[in-house]
């Protein structure tokens, strides 16, 4: 059975990156899918969090996914903390993992830094988390931006070496061959990756101390028209072609962001704006850039003023998750031999 699976950190400063590389297509889903959308608040305390802006942080992701088009009634919107299968099962997943492999996260690596030593064990165990995350659902599918290719394919590799290791068991309990699903990652379009607008080297991101290299989802129409007027561009008008894009990362970089934005291609935005300069086409995506996140800003805003309401679709979503996650970690205690209350 095909089940979509997706998470958001509750880290601050929603962009146009989430926005057009996640939350954008978690919406889309939803016509084809059951999913689930799930605030990782246990992934978020990987790096020190202030407990009150936590708070407030879990409440206005989930904003966002509903200001955005998800429909808490069809998916399963809610918290990670609130369903404990998630931790359950990244203990296990603990003792399949192995040291090897998470020596390679990228991630882990540009997140720890210099200072490594000093870095938080949960931090070097979060792709563990985000495997256990998406098989507790057993969930086929997961849609989210390019850089988190690299952790997608460890959970790949964690659901085959426990189908291998526990083979047998999963044989005689009558799960057949396979009892987790190997994932597919859903990743692409042309916001992907959304960089930077200060620098088309560099990825969007919510910790760039510059506020100008960002589109947060709350910026006012002025905010965005700010931003998108000051991001670096070259000298020279956008080309008629994609190969044309090559080695301008800031042209390619914002004819990605308006096609994801306007739901076409790159070919078709520079069908219509090559030989534009700059000052047009950034006046163009502006109108387009308001008219698509000022509404989707304004109703996060009226949401979060109303926490109770966000909680109560948190806890409906947090039940509805984990009456899919228990039967199958019981399913997992079972296959591994520990002896559980019946
Ligand atoms: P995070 O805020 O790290 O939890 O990311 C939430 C989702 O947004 C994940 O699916 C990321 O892959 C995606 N994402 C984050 N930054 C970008 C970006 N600059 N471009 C495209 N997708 C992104
Ligand atoms: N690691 C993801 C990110 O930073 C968030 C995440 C946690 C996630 N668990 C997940 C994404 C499970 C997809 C599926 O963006």
């Amino acid at each position: 059975k095909e089940l979509v699976f997706s998470g958001v950190q509750p880290t601050g400063n929603l962009h146009l990156g989430n926005y057009l590389g996640a939350i954008k297509r978690f919406v889309a889903m939803q016509a084809q899918f059951d999913c689930l959308y799930c605030v990782v608040d246990l992934h978020a305390i990987t790096v020190w969090q202030d407990p009150a802006e936590l708070t407030r942080q879990i409440r206005e992701v989930t904003a966002a996914f509903l200001a955005a088009g998800i429909d808490p009634a069809r998916s399963v919107v809610f918290n990670q903390s609130q369903v404990p299968q998630h931790a359950e099962l990244a203990w296990i997943f603990n003792c399949v993992a192995r040291l090897g492999w998470l020596n390679r996260m990228t991630q882990f690596k540009e997140k720890a830094g210099k200072d490594r030593e000093n870095a938080s064990v949960g931090l070097y165990d979060y792709p563990v988390l985000m495997a256990a995350d998406i098989l507790a659902y057993r969930a086929t599918h997961v849609p989210v931006g390019e850089d988190q290719k690299q952790h997608l394919e460890l959970t790949r590799d964690i659901a085959q070496k426990f189908n291998n290791d526990f083979a047998g068991a999963i044989a005689a309990q009558g799960h057949g061959e396979a009892f987790f699903p190997i994932t597919e990652p859903l990743i692409g379009g042309p916001a992907a990756r959304v960089m930077s607008l200060r620098d088309g080297t560099k990825k969007m991101s919510k910790s760039d101390p510059s506020d100008y290299s960002r589109i947060n989802l709350t910026d006012d129409s002025d905010g965005i028209a700010t931003k998108v007027r000051k991001a670096k561009t070259d000298a020279e008008p956008l080309p008629s072609e994609i190969a044309g894009l090559e080695k301008r990362p800031e042209a390619d970089n914002l004819v990605g962001i308006f096609a994801a934005l306007n739901d076409v291609s790159r070919e078709d935005v520079l069908r219509e704006y090559g030989g534009a300069q700059f000052s047009a086409f950034k006046g163009a995506l502006v109108d387009l850039a308001v008219a698509k996140l000022g509404p989707i800003g304004a109703e996060m805003k009226r949401l979060v003023a109303d926490p109770g309401h966000i909680d109560a679709v948190l806890a409906d979503g947090a039940a509805r998750a984990e009456a899919i996650a228990a039967p199958n970690i019981a399913a997992v205690k079972d296959i591994v031999g520990f002896v559980r209350r019946r």
